[in-house]
């Protein structure tokens, strides 16, 4: 029988998002007792590797205003972001930033102190605060010294989440359960208010900025409890991850003045967005590079990748060393290249997800006592392809909402039975000592990780296919339907093996979402590109995916799938032209 450890909060995941609702619910109560649990240690969270900037509307006075920044947002997003959660973002981030800088962030500055900003793509104006090109390392540094102020915060670390406990009846939060990686042991955490922030599954691609660690998990445990993720098919491709290992380039390289260019050393962005070039929005430029690598206008990698060349040249050593320092290590250790010598060979690299767990305008889910944040989430902030440097603030501003609300409502229900049905309990441990741990599985479950990343790199890419997507279900399905679940490591203490199974089970799913949802968007809006749709459809589309567990005899169906409205405000949908 599971041990129980009760707390008013528990906050899933320890990056941007999780550290700044536990800043925030603790401002609202130090009485409330408030858990963040992470698979690992604070300061490997993935939001650690966040590197160009966070955008916010500081500088008035030289022409900037609210107004633009949201209506940026709302074209970046190819009209499917919400438009009053987009306002909501761009009022609350100057805020964030100069708070995070009264708790001593080390923003880069200009001359006169001021806090310095550069340019990044789809913007009107250089709006992406930064730390030279650390952003989220001090974002997060910043954000963890201040948790360590508030004796009301106790960090699980090294603790893997495997299911949300409800009242099945009130459909209400109540807890979930985790094993502590150290011990193995398995755990119930009972709490009646709680909050995702378990950011993305990047991971679900081979060819990826995320760290090794940014699976599905905590996504994945809000659908099978039986919440709605969002707009899943929208999966953001940075124009620039290095080969051969996808470590990230920032944008900030571009907004600085990198060029991109092709093998006839032409800067060929000016064919796809003749005014904006290498700074329209990721989807755009993305798009424009596999039109030219498509067309034999790249670059051969040692690797046998076809790239493009970024160059930063034209920046000069004096910017690269004072701006841009991580990226030249980056470039040195990881292709062999200083950036202030010679270009370096890039690709298009799977970088964020715009979908998530459904959410309200509060980053409330379906489900009373539990909210989402961060990128786990989609409020809809950033539609069919968010901004560079709207990920981080919106991490802060709706770290900052729910952690509030969830105090709230944590205070008003502390005295609230949280009873947990037994056979909930019970279920779990079959699930995941029966069903994997104690597994008799034939195939290796690496190889069907491996399978479901490469098959998503080539079949649900930039330019998606019928022919392909329907390729790419038919294989995921008879990867899930192949014996792979066992575990070869049968010790306690520290199985990561155990645990990458468990993530493999959660991938096959999401993988699953997204190439449906895919599928069933019969149009191009922004990060999804159909080749026999090549244009938005208004019409038909201008609406949200919504995906829904169907687990029907246990037996993990294919998603119930609906549509949900957008919320437009201030902004009729036009064409969009960089
Ligand atoms: O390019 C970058 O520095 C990434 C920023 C972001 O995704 O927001």
């Amino acid at each position: 029988m599971a041990d129980s450890i009760s707390y008013d909060i528990l906050i899933i995941g320890s990056g941007i998002a999780g550290l700044r609702a536990a800043i925030s619910a603790a401002n609202i109560d130090s009485g409330l007792r408030i858990a963040v649990i992470s698979k690992v240690q604070v300061m490997r969270s993935h939001s650690v590797s966040a590197e160009g900037g966070t955008a916010a509307v500081l500088a008035k006075e030289e022409g900037d205003n609210l107004e633009s920044h949201i209506y940026d947002t709302v074209k970046g997003s190819d009209f499917l972001a919400d438009q009053d959660v987009a306002e909501r973002l761009v009022y609350s981030m100057p805020y964030e930033i100069y708070q995070l800088d009264h708790w001593g962030m080390p923003w880069s500055r200009k001359e006169d102190g001021t806090i310095a900003q550069r340019s990044f793509g789809g913007y009107s104006f250089p709006r992406a605060t930064f730390a030279q090109d650390k952003v989220g390392f001090f974002e997060m540094q910043t954000l963890y010294d201040r948790c360590l102020t508030h004796d009301n915060i106790d960090f699980y670390n090294e603790w893997f989440c495997t299911s949300i406990l409800t009242d099945e009846e009130k459909k209400q939060f109540r807890g979930l359960t985790a094993i502590e990686m150290k011990t193995g042991e398995f755990v119930k955490f009972k709490s009646p208010a709680g909050i995702v922030c378990t950011g993305g599954a990047g991971r679900v691609y081979a060819f990826s900025t995320y760290a090794y660690s940014s699976t599905p998990d905590g996504i994945d445990m809000a659908y099978r409890a039986g919440l709605g993720l969002k707009d899943m098919e929208f999966v953001q491709f940075h124009p620039t991850g290095v080969l051969p290992s996808g470590i990230l380039i920032s944008e900030g390289a571009r907004g600085d003045g990198g060029h991109l260019i092709n093998n006839k050393g032409e800067r060929f962005m000016k064919k796809y967005a003749p005014h904006a070039l290498e700074l329209a929005s990721r989807d755009v430029v993305s798009r424009g590079m596999m039109t030219e690598i498509n067309e034999g206008r790249g670059f051969k990698h040692e690797s046998g990748v076809d790239c493009l060349k970024l160059d930063l040249t034209p920046l000069g050593r004096d910017l690269i060393l004072n701006r841009l320092a991580g990226i030249r290590e980056i470039g040195i250790k990881f292709s062999g290249v200083d950036v202030i010598d010679e270009p370096i060979e890039i690709r298009p690299v799977c970088h964020y997800m715009m979908g998530g767990i459904h959410t309200n305008i509060d980053g409330a889910t379906e489900m009373k006592g539990l909210w989402a944040a961060g990128e786990a989430a989609c409020n809809s902030t950033h539609g069919a392809n968010r901004l560079g440097a709207n990920s981080t603030g919106e991490c802060l501003v709706w770290g900052q909402i729910t952690g509030e609300l969830a105090a709230k409502y944590a205070q008003s229900h502390k005295d609230a039975s949280l009873s947990i049905s037994q056979q909930q309990i019970e279920a779990e441990e079959k699930r995941i000592y029966d069903g994997i741990f104690r597994g008799r599985g034939q195939v290796n479950p690496y190889q069907v990780r491996k399978e479901i990343t490469d098959m998503m790199d080539k079949k649900a890419h930039i330019f998606r296919s019928e022919q392909d997507l329907s390729d790419g279900l038919r294989q995921l399905r008879e990867s899930k339907a192949a014996s792979w679940k066992h575990v070869d490591d049968q010790t306690q203490e520290y199985n990561t093996n155990f645990t990458n199974v468990m993530e493999i089970d959660s991938m096959l799913r999401i993988a699953e979402v997204i190439l449906i949802g895919a599928l069933n968007r019969r149009e191009s809006r922004g990060a999804q590109a159909r080749i026999e749709y090549p244009k938005r459809d208004d019409i038909n589309f201008l609406k949200h995916t919504l995906a829904y567990y169907n687990n029907t005899d246990n037996n993990d169906r294919a998603p119930s799938m609906k549509w949900y409205p957008v919320s437009i405000t201030r902004y009729a949908p036009v064409e969009r032209h960089y």
